[in-house]
């Protein structure tokens, strides 16, 4: 077999056989096959698509590519949650802490950015000395000591998925139904979790960018989870907008933390209390509304805050940045965008918005890029406000001064303001299985 003919027949249009699929998903996982040779074969892919059998075996040869977790060692029942990328997106960061201190496991391995959007392992490690790499054992004994631990995708778990995933994202390869199923399955099926809950977002500032694609997607995954025996279902959320106000690495861990006190966002509260009550409920802690109600009091009562500053100490991390955001270095310089006109926002693109958050260092151009942990943006307007003009519609942070010209103008061109105050749009928009 090689490597020429696989991409000569997925350009032509043909479906790829199992061992064809086997072959690259091995060899980008070993390193024997080129990048260049990878990443024109993922465009074919997005160019010519993968079907359902093609996905399936993809998925399954991406996750046999590497180890595969045995969670057995943990005590009790263990939960995983994985969104499918999204723009202020840090739903982990809160309901991880909410379902551990409800007693169910997690045991979670997490991405980094991907394209215009972010990942939970580049936020975390905007905390000092927080480690997102460990071997099998530290990984269980933090878990059977704390309930939570989030790793990054280590070169052990799904390697041909770390490989494919980094390609994706320098090659602008990201948006493609088959290739998003099968990066998120192949790696909670390795990831070993008896109860999974996917986050599908929807909308500009989503992969898929309408309810029908997103629901598509949400339903390849769970036939592919449940072909594999574990619990799962899916949410299909609204990222029309982005979540909450924060974008941008340290500055998304200090709004998460903010959400843990009963003081963040509504939306962001809202979406984090419906994640973590569906995977309460396949976990079986009672029905969805009772477990809407547990998740809501480990805010209240402060638990899951405390949960969260007890995981990020047993990673290695300085768990006084929980307790005090305000120990975050602050970006050197800000840049405020106003308002051009009076009236409603009527739309924020929200993919645009996360592109401008990457150029503002938040994200990497290339895959060799280093984060500016502290680069991003805060709304202070969001789809729906009413603005004067003149008024501040949100603030750029980055360390570097002289790329807020590019950034700002891909911020205006996201945000349109009109005189008619837009309809709202609810937030929860399906829910699969
Ligand atoms: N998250 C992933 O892990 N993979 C994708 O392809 C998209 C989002």
């Amino acid at each position: 077999m090689n490597i020429k003919e696989i991409i000569r027949k997925k350009r032509s249009g043909l479906s790829l056989t199992k061992e064809e699929i086997e072959y690259f998903a091995f060899g980008a996982a070993d390193g024997s096959i080129k990048d260049y040779q990878l990443s024109a074969l993922l465009m074919a892919i997005c160019f010519n698509g993968l079907d359902s059998n093609e996905t399936l075996e993809l998925t399954d040869a991406m996750a046999r590519s590497g180890d595969m977790a045995d969670l057995s060692a943990v005590n009790g029942i263990t939960g995983d949650k994985h969104s499918t990328g999204g723009v202020g997106d840090k739903t982990t960061l809160v309901v991880a802490p909410i379902v551990a201190e409800c007693g169910v496991k997690i045991a979670k391995m997490s991405g980094r950015g991907l394209g215009h959007t972010g990942g939970t392992v580049d936020k975390l490690e905007s905390i000092p000395n927080f480690r997102t790499s460990f071997e099998t054992d530290e990984f269980i004994s933090i878990v059977n000591k704390c309930g939570i631990c989030v790793a990054g995708q280590s070169g052990k778990l799904c390697p041909a998925d770390k490989k494919l995933y980094s390609l994706r994202d320098a090659t602008e390869t990201v948006d493609n139904m088959s290739l998003i199923a099968s990066s998120i399955m192949s790696k909670k099926l390795a990831g070993g979790a008896d109860c999974i809950v996917l986050d599908v977002k929807c909308g500009s500032g989503a992969f898929m960018k309408d309810v029908d694609s997103a629901t598509a997607l949400a339903e390849k995954m769970v036939e592919i989870g449940r072909g594999a025996g574990r619990k799962i279902a899916a949410l299909i959320t609204d990222m029309d907008t982005p979540l909450g106000k924060n974008i941008g690495n340290s500055l998304e861990i200090v709004e998460a933390v903010e959400t843990l006190k009963d003081n963040g966002p509504d939306d962001l509260t809202e979406i984090c209390v419906l994640l973590a009550a569906k995977l309460l409920e396949l976990a079986d802690k009672g029905s969805f509304d009772d477990c809407k109600k547990l998740a809501m009091s480990k805010i209240k009562d402060g638990s899951a805050l405390n949960k969260l500053a007890e995981m990020v100490a047993l990673q290695g991390g300085d768990s006084e940045f929980i307790r005090n955001t305000s120990l975050f270095p602050k970006a050197h310089y800000s840049f405020d965008i106003k308002a051009s006109e009076s009236g409603y926002i009527s739309h924020m693109n929200a993919e645009g918005i996360g592109l401008a958050g990457v150029s503002l260092g938040a994200g990497r151009q290339t895959k060799e890029d280093d984060i500016d942990y502290s680069a991003g943006i805060i709304l202070n307007k969001k789809t729906g406000d009413e603005i004067a003009k003149g008024e501040i519609i949100a603030t750029l942070y980055s360390s570097d001064e002289s790329l807020f010209e590019q950034a700002a103008l891909q911020f205006n061109s996201s945000v349109t303001v009109e005189s008619k105050k837009p309809a709202s749009k609810p937030l929860l928009l399906n829910i699969v299985g």
